[in-house]
């Protein structure tokens, strides 16, 4: 990962320009970083706050053989990577929340977004995008926020090398997807439930088929959370907003 690298001031979105170097046929670990993005996008349509000069928003191209129905296990490998990168570059101790929010003392700092391109049965290409608020400052963030959301450099109390941060980031995707490739999916889920902030704890799940709550269990082979139910059922969560309740 990261053999390629492109490098661009501004851009609207570096998902969108990777897609677009993906179907030109670029290479699988293929690394597009922006220093600022005017159409920054967030997961279910929302929108992703991308100034300059103080972030990371970067996207990488994957090509991995599998099948379209377990792409989202590669949304675990970049939240695994970022939540590493963190402890290492700026000392901090995130977690991670399903299915991809890395949170530091309670608040988002990170967000991730995959786009892939397949037909039924092979995906062609992967997009993992990553978004790291790293040293934007607190009268950066827009008020009306979803989820609390900090940066690295609120939460350690100094600014962090943006550089540190993504040779670290682009080290630990690289080891991680190595082993994805080599091993299959059961070492990364279990870093992942390492370092979850949901495991074994009772939640609410907001999503379009209602709320509901339950103690997580893990996730599963497609990326579902998996919840206990008072009623003593396990339910597969596919998407949703969780709040962790106790
Ligand atoms: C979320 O938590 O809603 C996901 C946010 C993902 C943001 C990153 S920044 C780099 C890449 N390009 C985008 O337009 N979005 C992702």
């Amino acid at each position: 990962i990261g053999t390629s690298l492109v490098f661009v001031g501004e851009t609207d979105s570096t998902n969108t320009l990777a897609y677009r170097l993906a179907e030109d046929g670029a290479v699988e670990g293929t690394v597009v970083i922006a220093d600022a993005q005017n159409r920054g996008r967030g997961r279910l349509g929302r929108q992703w706050e991308s100034p300059a000069g103080v972030n990371l928003y970067c996207s990488i191209i994957l090509r991995p053989p599998i099948m379209p129905l377990h792409a989202p296990q590669l949304t675990f490998l970049s939240a695994v990577a970022v939540a590493e990168a963190i402890e290492r570059s700026a000392g901090l101790a995130p977690v991670i929340k399903w299915p991809n929010d890395v949170l530091v003392n309670g608040f988002k700092v990170a967000g991730m977004l995959n786009e892939m391109s397949a037909e039924t049965e092979r995906i062609d290409f992967l997009v993992l995008g990553i978004g790291v608020n790293i040293n934007m400052q607190r009268d950066q963030f827009p008020t009306d926020l979803r989820h609390p959301a900090s940066s690295l450099a609120i939460e350690a109390g100094h600014e962090v090398s943006r550089l540190s941060f993504a040779r670290a980031l682009l080290e630990s995707l690289d080891v991680h997807y190595s082993q994805y490739r080599s091993e299959g999916y059961a070492p990364l889920r279990q870093a992942w439930l390492g370092r979850s902030a949901v495991m074994g704890r009772r939640v609410r799940v907001s999503g379009n088929q209602g709320d509901m709550t339950g103690t997580v269990e893990g996730i599963d082979e497609i990326g579902a959370l998996l919840l206990r139910t008072a009623h003593g059922t396990l339910e597969r969560v596919l998407a949703g907003d969780v709040t962790i309740e106790g």
